[in-house]
Order: C-alpha cells, then structure tokens, then sequence
C-alpha cells in the first residue's frame, strides 16, 4: 500500500502541491504529503552519490539556518542540502549573535524577516518555538527540532530509510527504546510511523514513558526483552540529559544493563533485524559500541547519508 502510493507519487509528481506553507511537524502532514517527499527524496540520493551534485532549483532563494541548540547532522546537512539545490545558505552563529545581548527569538526572527529570506530552518529548546516563529515571518519555515516536540525532518528520514532497507514500513513491527519522555525525534516517529501502518513498541523506563501517546495505538513496554521480541527494526535514543530537570536514573550502569542493546537483547528481535540510531549516540550507555559500527545490522550511516536527501526534498516542496 505504501510502496503503491509511494509509486503513484513518483509518476505523478508535478500533480500533487503540499498546501501547508510550513513544516512544523509531522502531525501536520497528510499520508499523500508524506509519501510526495519520501518520493521526492529518492530522487536525490542517487545525486548524493555522484560527482556533480549542484542543482539550480533554488537558485535566487535565501535560506537562513537558526540553531539555537547544538547540532551536527541536521545543521549540516541542512546547509549542503540547500547548497545543493542552489541556494545561498546562511547559517546564523547564535553565539555570537544579538541574543547573547538579550534579544527575542521574536525580535531575531523580524530582524532577519526585514532581509527577505525565503526559508528558515530553525531549531530551538522550547517546544512551538517554530510555530511562533512561522506567525511572525513572510517565508516558509521548517522545523529542524523544537524541544521535546517534533523533529519532522528526522522522522521522514528514518522512514526513507526503512523503505530503502526493507521495502516497505506498513506491517512491519518496530521498537523505539530508551528516553520517550524528552525525545522529539520519539514522538515524530511514533506520529509517522503509525501512519505508515507499522506495529509500533515503545520501550522505556516508567519513569521515562510518557502518559499521552496509547491515542496512536503503540505498544508499551519497560522490559526491554519483551518490547524487542520478533522486531524488524530497533531504534534506538538518546537519553536528553538536557531535558532532565531532575535525576531520572539511578546511573549510566544500570541503564546500560536494563535498557542498553547488547548483543544478547538483539538476539530477541528479528535474525535480520536493523539497528537505528539517530545521533548523537552515547557508546556505552544506550547501545554497545560493536553494535553500534555492525554494518551487517546498523544503518545509522545510511540514516545520516538519507538526510540529506530528505532535506533537499523538504526544501525543494516547501520552498518552491
Ligand atoms: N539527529 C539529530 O538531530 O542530530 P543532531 O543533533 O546532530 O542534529
């Protein structure tokens, strides 16, 4: 079903228009949206991969990247993605920049509105950051992570690369384990996912599992042996130490022990299951190291290397 209308999308491309002017969150896309990027994407990866990869289609378009938390995969591939599509690309050094003098996230956003961008990426700490921030400006705004909430860009990019993987989602059983509670890249996928008709286990401590997503038909679980029994796809968290206003484990050892893939727990999954990670990883502490580089069983690089390709899909749709 997926495939057919991911197939649909493809031939049928220049038919189909997102009406939303933004990309705030996956909550906010149709399955026709979805499958028009994931289409889109596939077109680029291949690109990615040649030696000439400057296209022109957003040439004359202003792209302005505001992080205001680190980032090393999505800014990055952000800037080649607009860069690739011909874009000039300015991404904004928060450090040094007027809100290190107090400045607003509102005034910062008029300020840059003033300069006539076409697109602003942004990622911030607070959740709805990037919906206010799209109130306030003329262009198209896209949500490159805000707080616990959404990270639109990285589900889709999971997603592609499951397709890419596995040829298809729908039906297949997928665990996201470990910090749900202050994971946007959980919710994101737990959003999408479940649309795209996967059996979805969240796995995590109780004190870590959030109390509002059984609405989306997941399956919850703090035994973590159970959670991954026959799974086809096992992705795992980060724990967000940054979220945490309180001690919520008792140490990295034990977390490990209890919560961390090793080599025993993955055994519980499916023979031919993939291992997911969306980076940052803690070696040692969320997943065993070996684990963690098994090209056999790890996609975390082609998780990286397709986000770019989503980027640029994301870009070209919503900024054209
Ligand atoms: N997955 C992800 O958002 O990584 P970065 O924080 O490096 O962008």
């Amino acid at each position: 079903m997926v495939i057919e209308l991911i197939l649909m999308a493809t031939k049928s491309n220049k038919a189909i228009k997102i009406s939303q002017k933004h990309l705030l969150g996956i909550q906010d896309l149709s399955i026709t949206d979805v499958n028009f990027i994931l289409s889109e994407a596939k077109q680029f990866i291949n690109l990615n991969r040649s030696k000439n990869k400057k296209l022109d289609t957003l040439r004359g378009k202003t792209q302005i990247n505001l992080f205001f938390e680190p980032s090393t995969r999505t800014q990055s591939s952000f800037e080649l993605a607009g860069k690739r599509l011909g874009a000039d690309v300015m991404s904004m050094n928060i450090v040094n920049s007027a809100i290190k003098k107090g400045e607003t996230l509102i005034d910062t956003a008029m300020t840059l509105n003033a300069m006539h961008p076409d697109l602003i990426v942004i990622r911030h700490q607070d959740s709805g950051a990037c919906n206010l921030l799209s109130q306030k400006v003329n262009c198209t705004v896209i949500n490159a992570g805000d707080g616990r909430r959404e990270h639109p860009t990285q589900a889709l990019l999971d997603a592609l690369t499951i397709i890419e993987k596995k040829g298809k989602i729908q039906g297949l059983k997928i665990a996201i384990c470990g910090d749900i509670l202050h994971s946007r890249v959980a919710r994101s996928n737990i959003y999408l996912l479940t649309m795209l008709g996967a059996d979805v286990n969240i796995v995590a401590p109780t004190n870590l599992m959030p109390k509002d997503l059984e609405k989306f038909g997941i399956n919850k679980f703090s035994d973590m042996k159970k959670g991954l029994y026959d799974c086809d796809i096992v992705m795992m968290l980060r724990l967000q130490n940054e979220r945490m206003n309180s001690s919520f484990l008792a140490s990295n050892r034990e977390y490990y022990e209890y919560y961390g893939l090793t080599p025993d727990k993955l055994d519980i999954a499916k023979d031919d299951a993939l291992i997911m990670h969306p980076g940052p990883m803690n070696r040692g502490i969320e997943i065993d190291t070996n684990l963690a580089d098994d090209i056999n069983k790890s996609v975390i690089q082609e998780q990286v290397e397709l986000g770019v390709a989503v980027r640029m899909a994301c870009l070209k749709i919503f900024c054209n």
